[in-house]
C-alpha cells in the first residue's frame, strides 16, 4: 500500500527520495509526492501516476541541493487518485509537509473541529487533518507538536513530518502502520519498508506502537507518546541489494519464481534432523512437553497465507492428529472467536504487516492465547508481537502477487507438522521418509522450472480464455485456490478453484469448449475420482490441463494438456503442484499485456482494513 521515505543528512535527497520511492512501487500506488527543505521553504511536488510522471513534474527543480525530506506514494483511500490528494499535504502556511500510511478514522471529527479553528482544507483525505492539527498544536517543538496531533487521532498511521522552521529534523510516528529508521554515517533515514534504503544501509531501528522518533543527521531519538524514552537498539538486516533487484528477469514474479528451489533450501536449512526424522524448530520457543499437548490449533491469515495455512491444516491434521481450524483473518476477528489459553494460533503472513491478520492475532492474545508467527518479513510487526514462531527465510517478495512466500510457508508448515507429529503419534521411520521427501523438493523444482517452455506453449493456446476453472481434491484443493488467484490477480481472467468433487454442484454448469479446466490429478489414493472428474468435464467439450505426476502415460490421452511434476511424498506434493500453476499465470499475464509485478487496484502489503 502506502509507501514513505525521509532523508536527513548532507548529500542531495532528491535522487534519495525517488530511488527510495522506486524501491517502494512494488507496493502498489496511485499518485506520488515529496517535499524538499530548501533554504527559501518547502518546495512540494506531486503527481498522478507512476514516479516518472513525479519526476518529469520536477522540471528544473530536479536539480534541487536540499539535503533534507520526505517522499510518498499514495494508494487513495479518501479521496479520489489525484493531484491535490497525493501526499505530502501541507498546514495553510506551507511551514509543516507531512506523509502518512494509514487511516485516521475520526478525521471527520477533527475536520470540524479545525474548521471552526479557521484552518482552510483543501483536499478529501483523512491526512491533510494531521497537517493542520499538528500546526495548530506547534507552540515551538515539532516533536511536541506532533505529539499534541496524536493525542487526539485515532485510527492508524506511520508518518513522517518535516518543517521549513526546523532544518535537519524528520519527526517520524508510527500505529499500526510499520516505520523503521536507518542509520547512516553523518546521515539518517526513515522508511515504512526497509528495502527503500537497502542501498544506503543495513543498520535499522524499528518503531514500535505509539513511538515518535526525531531524527536528524546524527541522532535518533524514540520517545513514547507518554514521553517515557526507549534506548534504540540498532540492528543489522542481512537482505541484500540484488535480492530486491530484477537481476536479468524481465519481471520479480518470474525472478521470484525461479528463486524458489533456493528459497525452498533457506526454509529448511539447519531444521531437518535425518537420524530421528524430525524438524528443528527453536524459534516456536515450545518445549515438546507443550507440544505434546497442544489441543487445538487455529492457524488465521489472508490470501496466498490463507491458503497455505488450508494446506497446514492437511498436514497437521492428517500428521499429528490435532484438531486445526482455518480462518480468514478479517472473519476471525469480528466474530467473537471461541479462544483460550489452550488455543494456539499461527498467524502466517508474508509481509508481517496485514491489518487483519495482525488484529485477528492481537485478538487472541487478548483472549490468553499462545500466538506463533509464520513470517516472511523479519523484524516486521506480526514478528516481533508474537510468542514465537518460524521465519520462512524466502527473503524479500517485491511481486504483488505471492509466488516463494507461498512454497516457503508450505514447506514450514510441513515442518510443523512433522514435529508435532513426532511428538504423538509418528513414527521414527516415517518422519525420516518425509525428511528426506523434503530435502528433495528443490532439486525437483528446479526440474519443473527447466520444462517453463512446455508451459508457456500452453500458455498461449489459452491466454484468450475469459474464464478458468482449477479443481483439486485433498491437499491440493487449496493449490488449486492459489492456482486460480494467481490467474485473476495478474492477468484479469476470471477463475475459481474448487475441490474437484463439488464442481458437480454447480459449476458444471459453465462447462463448455470455451473453459479451460485445470486439474490437479496426481497419483495418490484419489487418482481415480479425479479421473472421473476429468471425464465429466471432456464430456461437455470442456478443455482440461492436468498437472500430474511423471510416469503417469495413461493420462495424457484423457485430456487436452498435461504438465508433469516429479513422484514425491503424498504430503509434500503442494509445494510442487503449484510451481506449473504460477507459471502459467505469470505467461498468460506477460502474453495478455498486463501489469505482471503491479496489478491494478492490488497492493503487496495491506495495512488498512
Ligand atoms: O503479507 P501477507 O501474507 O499477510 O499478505 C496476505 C495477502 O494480502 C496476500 O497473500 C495477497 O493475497 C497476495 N496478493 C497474493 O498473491
Amino acid at each position: 500500500m502506502c509507501g514513505i521515505v525521509g532523508y536527513v543528512g548532507s548529500r542531495k535527497a532528491l535522487p534519495i527520495l525517488i530511488n527510495g520511492l522506486k524501491r517502494l512501487e512494488y507496493r502498489g500506488y496511485d499518485s506520488a509526492g515529496l517535499a524538499l527543505l530548501q533554504d527559501d521553504g518547502l518546495l512540494i511536488s506531486k503527481s498522478v501516476g507512476k514516479i516518472k510522471h513525479l519526476e518529469d513534474a520536477l522540471g528544473d527543480r530536479s536539480n534541487s541541493q536540499a539535503s533534507h525530506g520526505i517522499a510518498h506514494t499514495r494508494w487513495a483511500t479518501h479521496g479520489e487518485p489525484n493531484y491535490v490528494n497525493a501526499h505530502p499535504h501541507t498546514d495553510n502556511n506551507c511551514e509543516i509537509a507531512l506523509v502518512h500510511n494509514g487511516i485516521i478514522e475520526n478525521y471527520r471529527t477533527l475536520r470540524e473541529y479545525l474548521v471552526r479553528q479557521g484552518y482552510i482544507i483543501k483536499t478529501d483525505t483523512d491526512t491533510e487533518i494531521l497537517a493542520h492539527l499538528i500546526h495548530f498544536s506547534y507552540q515551538g517543538d515539532l516533536v511536541e507538536a506532533v505529539r499534541g496531533a496524536l493525542t487526539q487521532v485515532e485510527g492508524a498511521y506511520g508518518i513522517a513530518v518535516v518543517s521549513s522552521l526546523h532544518p535537519d529534523l524528520i519527526v517520524a510516528a508510527r500505529k499500526g502502520s510499520p516505520l523503521v529508521i536507518g542509520q547512516g554515517v553523518d546521515e539518517n533515514f526513515v522508511a515504512s519498508d526497509v528495502s527503500a534504503m537497502l542501498e544506503h544501509t543495513n543498520r535499522v531501528v524499528y518503531l514500535d506502537d505509539d513511538e515518535i522518533a526525531a531524527v536528524t543527521p546524527n541522532t535518533f531519538e524514540i520517545t513514547h507518546i507518554d514521553r517515557t524514552r526507549r534506548d534504540p537498539q540498532v540492528e543489522e538486516i542481512s537482505w541484500t541489494l540484488d535480492m530486491i533487484e530484477k537481476e536479468g528477469f524481465d519481471h520479480f514474479m518470474l525472478k521470484e519464481i525461479h528463486e524458489q528451489p533456493t528459497t525452498i533450501r533457506n526454509a529448511i536449512r539447519g531444521r531437518l534432523n535425518f537420524e530421528e526424522g524430525i524438524a528443528r524448530l527453536n524459534g516456536l520457543n515450545l518445549q515438546y512437553d507443550e507440544l505434546r499437548t497442544i489441543s487445538r490449533i487455529i492457524i488465521t491469515a489472508c490470501g496466498t497465507s490463507w491458503h497455505s495455512a488450508l494446506i497446514g491444516k492437511y498436514l497437521i491434521e492428517e500428521i499429528a492428529r490435532v484438531p486445526v481450524e482455518v480462518e480468514y483473518a478479517s472473519e476471525f476477528r469480528y466474530r467473537s472467536p471461541i479462544v483460550d489459553s489452550q488455543t494456539v494460533l499461527f498467524a502466517i503472513s508474508q509481509s508481517g504487516e496485514t491489518a487483519d491478520t495482525l488484529a485477528a492475532m492481537r485478538e487472541a492474545k487478548k483472549h490468553g492465547a499462545t500466538v506463533l508467527g509464520i513470517v516472511n518479513a523479519v523484524g516486521s510487526t506480526i514478528a516481533r508481537e508474537s510468542h514465537g514462531g518460524v521465519y520462512i527465510h524466502a527473503g524479500p517478495e517485491i511481486g504483488v502477487a505471492s509466488t516463494k512466500a507461498f512454497t516457503s510457508q508450505v514447506m514450514v508448515l510441513t515442518l510443523i507438522a512433522n514435529l508435532l507429529g513426532r511428538m504423538r503419534n509418528w513414527s521414527v521411520a516415517q518422519g525420516r521418509e518425509m525428511i528426506e521427501a523434503v530435502e528433495a523438493i528443490p532439486a525437483q523444482i528446479e526440474s519443473i522450472l527447466a520444462n517453463e517452455d512446455a508451459i508457456k506453449a500452453i500458455a498461449d493456446a489459452y491466454h484468450q480464455a475469459t474464464n478458468f476453472l482449477y479443481l483439486g481434491r485433498g491437499i491440493n484443493f487449496p493449490v488449486a485456490l492459489e492456482g486460480a488467484l494467481k490467474l485473476k490477480e495478474i492477468s484479469y481472467i476470471h477463475a475459481e478453484g474448487y475441490p474437484a468433487a463439488e464442481m458437480k454442484h454447480g459449476p458444471i454448469a459453465l462447462i463448455d469448449e470455451n473453459m479451460p479446466v485445470v486439474v490437479i490429478a496426481l497419483k495418490d489414493p484419489v487418482y481415480d475420482k479425479v479421473m472421473s472428474n476429468i471425464a465429466e468435464v471432456r464430456a461437455r467439450n470442456g478443455r482440461v490441463i492436468a498437472i500430474a505426476t511423471e510416469g503417469d502415460t495413461e493420462i495424457a490421452d484423457r485430456v487436452n494438456e498435461v504438465i508433469y511434476i516429479p513422484h514425491t511424498h503424498r504430503l509434500l506434493t503442494p509445494c510442487l503442484a503449484v510451481i506449473p500453476l504460477q507459471l502459467l499465470s505469470y505467461h498468460i499475464a506477460v502474453m495478455r499485456d498486463c501489469s505482471v509485478d503491479q496489478p491494478r487496484n492490488l497492493a503487496k502489503s495491506v495495512t488498512v482494513e
